[in-house]
């Protein structure tokens, strides 16, 4: 049986669990610095499995040797930034949670593909590949596969079609400039451009761009959870069954749409290796343009992480 290992099991983790276990195709390790909350969450999700006929296992520990041999890391460890806390701070904060996490498992699983989920999400898989000194093709951040749902599910609100007849794409780093691909996305094989209204299209695309600042309005409390964990599940999924699965996922750019040295969401292609590719679109002018914007702000904080973590 597959190994997936989650590392930080609080809503995102612990969500991610319970989708993978419905998958029924890979074992699941929770694992979390608070004591017992990984234990409990872990056992009543083994509790679940008889009710919905799934044979996988399901351990909750504190312990990183229980994710020894795993096949897939997943890292949504981390803080929400706190009353008084700059970014700067949260950065900080997060890169040392995450850079620990990514070389800890590594130690136990040499051989791991690693998805991160933790934010800043763009800056977090620099660091892990940074920290881990492993090849790009085995550190893959999940942002794209979550704001492209979002776009598919926005669209088939308006449209009333399936969403399984919806195709969307959304490229670029994991915030406000993120840039959704009209041209590219289609409902049914018909251009999402001829289909749905221009001033109703603008605004699906403006709800997509905010759409984790929405979800945490509305709970208060936190953050999206089910949907960035059917994100995670997904990329898993595909990277276990070897599917060649291509979704927008943020990757290390190596010359990729004129981008180096960063991280960036992309269409990829995802196999038993991790990044088989990075898809290459022709884009026009204005998506040149937006994504220009949106990597000017990625990079922000790359250099901000650069004057806060010795990489
Ligand atoms: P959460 O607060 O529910 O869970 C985070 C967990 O990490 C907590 O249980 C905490 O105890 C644990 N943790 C902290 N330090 C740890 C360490 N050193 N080792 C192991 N566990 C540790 O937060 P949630 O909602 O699960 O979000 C997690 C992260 O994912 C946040 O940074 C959030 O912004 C990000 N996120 C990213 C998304 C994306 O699309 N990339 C979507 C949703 C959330
Ligand atoms: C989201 O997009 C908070 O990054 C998280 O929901």
């Amino acid at each position: 049986m597959n190994k997936v290992s989650i590392i930080g099991a609080g809503m995102t983790g612990s969500t991610t669990a319970h989708w993978l276990a419905e998958r029924e195709f890979t074992d699941v390790v929770l694992v979390d610095v608070v004591e017992g909350m990984p234990q409990g969450k872990g056992l009543d999700l083994l509790e679940a499995l008889p009710i919905i006929g799934r044979d996988v296992s399901v351990v909750g520990t504190n312990d990183y040797g229980a994710t020894k041999d795993s096949d897939i890391i997943i890292i949504t460890a981390g803080i929400a930034r706190k009353p008084g806390m700059s970014r700067d701070d949260l950065l900080k904060t997060n890169a040392e949670i995450v850079g620990n996490a990514a070389t800890e498992t590594l130690k136990y699983s040499p051989n791991a593909i690693f998805i991160i989920l933790t934010n800043p999400l763009d800056t977090m898989a620099y660091l892990a590949m940074k920290k881990t000194g492993l090849p790009r093709e085995r550190v893959i951040g999940q942002a794209g596969v979550l704001d492209s749902a979002r776009m598919r599910a926005f669209v088939a609100l308006e449209t009333g079609v399936s969403v399984e007849n919806i195709n969307c794409y959304v490229m670029g780093g994991h915030g406000d400039e993120m840039v959704p691909l009209t041209r590219h996305s289609n409902v049914a094989g018909i251009p999402l451009r001829e289909y749905v209204p221009a001033d109703r299209l603008a605004a699906i695309v403006e709800r997509t761009r905010k759409g984790g600042m929405e979800v945490i309005n509305l709970l208060k409390t936190g953050s999206a959870y089910y949907a960035p964990a059917a994100a995670c599940a997904q990329m898993a999924e595909a990277i276990l069954k070897d599917k060649n699965l291509i979704v927008p996922c943020a990757v290390y750019m190596n010359g990729e749409y004129g981008l180096s040295d960063m991280y960036f969401g992309a269409p990829t292609q995802l196999g038993r290796g991790g990044m088989v590719r990075i898809v290459e679109y022709a884009l026009d002018d204005d998506e040149k343009q937006m994504l220009d914007k949106s990597a000017a702000a990625v990079r922000e904080t790359h250099d901000a992480l650069k004057k806060l973590v010795a990489l």
